[in-house]
């Protein structure tokens, strides 16, 4: 399989390694915590003690909605609540998705 190129920039190494960052706002308050492997946004968001609504983390009850301002999450696992017009807004369940990117920013608030 010579023809197949991994992508492997220092910035990936460093995400397999320490893990990915999310800052996010919620409720006027600005938080930054370090994820953990393969963490859920939402339960890095819950880490730092912010009383983050949530409910079914079955992708129905769309109370743990947040909007990517900044970086990406991975497409979500499952989706049963936003519109379409709400996911090409950026709004992602967070107890669906996952960094993408080495540093991902979410609005709770928006
Ligand atoms: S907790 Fe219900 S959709 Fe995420």
């Amino acid at each position: 399989m010579h023809g197949h190129r991994h992508r492997d920039t220092r910035a990936d190494r460093c995400h397999q390694r320490c893990g990915a960052q999310l800052r996010f706002d919620f409720e006027g308050a600005d938080e930054t915590i370090q994820l953990t492997d393969n963490e859920l946004l939402l339960d890095a968001a819950l880490r730092t003690g912010q009383d983050i609504p949530w409910s079914c983390r079955e992708a129905v009850c769309g109370m743990c909605r947040a909007k990517v301002c900044d970086g990406q999450a991975t497409p979500m696992a499952a989706n049963f609540i936003l519109s379409d017009d709400e996911v090409a807004d950026g709004f992602v369940l967070t107890c669906q998705t996952r960094a993408a990117s080495e540093k991902v920013r979410l609005d709770f608030d928006a």
